[in-house]
């Protein structure tokens, strides 16, 4: 593996003393180094035998060699020295308030738990510490793997249960991030709600925690499972130093940020304690999902290129070569729930016409669904609405060139259909308590097994019986009554977690079975993003929220954590349902074009001129496809700092730029301020072709790199939601 190096040093005689049942590192102190792209990870066993953060930040000559640690002093009586020592992995016991990584409770009421370095094994990209109860035989196995061009490390830890009776695992994270001690630290986040995802939220890092976390079942959009901290004042998009955490477990969730009191900052990431616990039995072990974690020196546009790079090579289903998003089409803005053979086939039609490459029938086409009321659980095709079954409209969306998809939302049931009548107990419930609905819905119990067959069997017959494409998985409400009365009380609240290895193992079936098909995450919109889902999915639906405008801020907020590769965009009609805000038809193509490009307009109402507008816009985007959604991703400016907002994409043989500007509203004439481009070739030559929009006259046709950066680029951009897109193509 190019660039990964694991120099282990042992800078004192090594001396693991494995000293009976409570095991540990007495005298035996080591340091393991792991180095990847720009980054190095150290770590080291400290005289106390715990696994210590030693250093992580831009990489150091493999020369240099490093003390193993220290543990931290005791502040006070009140704070002993574990509260200020900055261990990769905690058990909660001797006196640990700051957030644990791990807490048990055993049968015998014994709720304490100190882990001591046992042994290790370190391969070349992967570090395996053991580390061990002093006294009760449970062991974690806290694992890295780092990513060698990237740098981001991959955490995880297998909890082993060998103490003969089971125990309770009470909290349990992946690990714990520590950043270099300082005080300077400011901490970026999202939050939102349905239609308002991928809000940045910045602030201070000051002495208390701060919890990122989803309670809901699912990941949520309320926050995201990512977080990115900078050093106050002393970054930029391309400068400063740049940490950044990012958690791939698609329920519910915590990352607390944590200053501790020695004033070390702590990053703990992992599914969520709030009501859930684990029941592990003898001889069973837990494996955690895994916790990324990054660092650049180069601002934070640095560092969500750098994650964007780790997502297209690492972490995608496909990767390191993940497919390029069709141009789709998709129903529901256009017909909801009203889907039939004649529309859909007309609509189709249409969308050919305009380059479409995947054609998705949304939501309507089963059961009894007519309006939300009726019919999820039951996938059959409604006869009344195509009475020849799918075939005649898949066979029609083929004769016209593009593949087909279609939605589904396999978890959900509404209390008006088959399946629920027939298996009332296979919903989230507690016995004789009420069933609180949303959208009219209960969730279906995912971790049963019958439910899991359920599923994937459905979902398997749909897909043998019909050419399918592309599932569009929804998922439109969160957990409520969130209990499992199938299963012995103690086992009740593994439900947070076997319903997620559940739908995973779900997913990861139907890809076997299925290769060629692709599956898009969705959850009433941006709901289930992670890099959990994404390691298991082609695509994500952004949001339900589809007004061009808004879009700038949510996908803004979207692209400092997922790539635009997989940020399904669409274009839908004007004035937008969101809020009846009229935009042109070309503004909502460049606003979509950002991403992974898809239509969701009625085209039944649109105007031959809309129709040649959409050819051009969509025949242009296929020539910077690649570009945008593989590409390194510059936010030039921000929607959130003025007037304009404007993205540049560079694709990663530096051959094409592909640039977006938007204006929102001028105001007392003054004009677009310039454009300095990045990521180009100083010395190379680029030629500039506009798509949409102008540049200045006096712009030149050709020039160098340098000239494109460091003299810039005027737009000739007035009045009120302009956009403009050009491209700069090598010479
Ligand atoms: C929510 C999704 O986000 C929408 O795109 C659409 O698929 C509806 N569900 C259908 O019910």
């Amino acid at each position: 593996m190019k660039h990964v190096t694991w120099a282990i040093l042992f800078l004192t005689p090594v001396a693991i003393a494995l000293q009976g049942s409570g095991g540990g590192a007495k005298d035996g102190q080591q340091v393991f180094r792991l180095n990847g792209g720009d980054v190095s990870y150290v770590v080291g066993i400290n005289d106390k035998g715990q696994l210590q953060t030693v250093y992580w930040g831009k990489r150091l000559p493999d020369s240099q060699e490093f003390q193993a640690p220290k543990q931290g002093r005791e502040v006070a009586s009140f704070d002993m020295s574990l509260n200020t020592t900055p261990q990769e992995f905690a058990g909660w016991g001797g006196g640990l308030y700051v957030e644990p990584d791990l807490k048990i409770t055993f049968p015998d009421g014994n709720r304490d738990l100190v882990l001591k370095y046992v042994s290790h094994t370190a391969t070349a990209d992967e570090l395996d510490v053991v580390m061990k109860d002093i006294s009760r035989e449970v062991y974690v196995k806290v694992q890295y793997h780092m990513d060698s061009s990237t740098g981001v490390v991959r955490r995880s830890a297998e909890i082993s249960n060998r103490t003969g009776a089971p125990l309770t695992i009470e909290q349990v994270a992946s690990g714990t991030y520590n950043l270099p001690r300082g005080t300077d630290y400011q901490l970026h986040y999202v939050t939102g709600r349905w239609a308002a995802e991928w809000n940045l939220q910045q602030q201070p890092i000051h002495g208390g925690k701060t919890v990122l976390e989803s309670r809901r079942g699912t990941t949520g959009a309320q926050n995201n499972p990512w977080v990115m901290i900078d050093r106050t004042g002393d970054h930029d998009q391309d400068h400063g130093d740049v940490w950044f955490a990012a958690l791939g477990w698609s329920g519910s969730w915590q990352i607390a940020v944590e200053q501790d009191p020695a004033k070390e900052t702590r990053v703990t990431g992992g599914p969520n304690a709030f009501d859930s616990s684990y029941y592990l039995k003898n001889g069973e072990t837990f494996q955690t999902p895994y916790f990324y974690g990054g660092f650049s020196s180069n601002g934070t546009g640095g560092a969500s290129r750098l994650l964007h790079r780790f997502e297209v090579d690492s972490l995608l289903p496909h990767a390191p070569h993940p497919k390029l998003r069709p141009v789709l089409y998709n129903s529901w803005e256009a017909t909801t729930f009203n889907v039939d053979e004649a529309g859909q086939m007309a609509l189709a039609e249409k969308a050919a016409g305009i380059g479409i490459e995947r054609f998705v029938m949304d939501d309507g086409w089963f059961g009894e669904r007519v309006n939300d009321h009726a019919g999820l659980g039951d996938w059959y095709v409604n006869s009344k609405k195509f009475p020849h079954g799918l075939k005649p409209l898949i066979d029609k969306v083929h004769s016209l060139k593009m593949d087909f998809g279609l939605w589904v939302e396999p978890e959900m049931v509404n209390p008006d259909s088959d399946l629920y009548r027939k298996h009332p107990d296979w919903v989230l419930n507690f016995t004789n308590r009420p069933r609180t609905e949303g959208r009219n819905q209960l969730v279906l119990n995912l971790a049963r097994p019958d439910v899991h067959d359920y599923v994937l069997g459905f979902l398997d017959k749909l897909l043998n019986e019909n050419d399918i494409a592309f599932l569009k998985w929804d998922y439109n409400r969160n957990w409520s009554e969130p209990g499992w009365p199938a299963v012995p009380v103690e086992q009740q609240k593994n439900v947070y977690v076997d319903f997620i290895r559940n739908y995973y193992d779900i997913l990861q079936k139907l890809r076997q079975k299925h290769p060629g098909v692709e599956i898009e995450s969705c959850s009433g919109g941006g709901g289930r993003v992670d890099l959990g889902v994404m390691h298991l999915t082609d695509e994500v639906w952004t949001s339900d929220n589809t007004d061009a405008y808004d879009r700038l801020f949510l996908q803004e907020g979207f692209s400092y954590a997922y790539t635009p590769a997989v940020m399904m965009a669409w274009v839908t009609d004007s004035p937008t349902w969101v809020n009846q805000r009229s935009l042109s038809l070309e503004y909502r193509f460049l606003s979509s074009m950002q991403g992974s490009l898809g239509i969701g307009a009625n085209l039944n109402k649109w105007t031959p001129e809309d129709f040649t507008t959409a050819q051009k816009m969509v025949a242009a985007y296929k020539t910077v496809r690649q570009t945008v959604q593989q590409g390194d991703l510059y936010r030039l400016m921000s929607p959130r700092e003025g007037e304009q907002t404007v993205t540049e994409s560079v694709s990663r043989d530096g051959k094409q730029a592909a640039v977006f500007a938007f204006l929102h509203s001028s105001t007392q004439m003054y004009p677009f301020p310039r454009l300095y481009l990045r990521g180009l070739d100083e010395n190379a030559m680029y030629e500039l072709h506009s798509v949409a929009g102008k540049v200045n006259e006096d712009t030149p046709v050709k020039a160098t790199g340098a000239y494109w950066m460091h003299h810039g680029v005027d737009l000739a951009l007035r009045g009120d939601f302009q956009g403009a897109m050009f491209t700069l193509e090598r010479q």
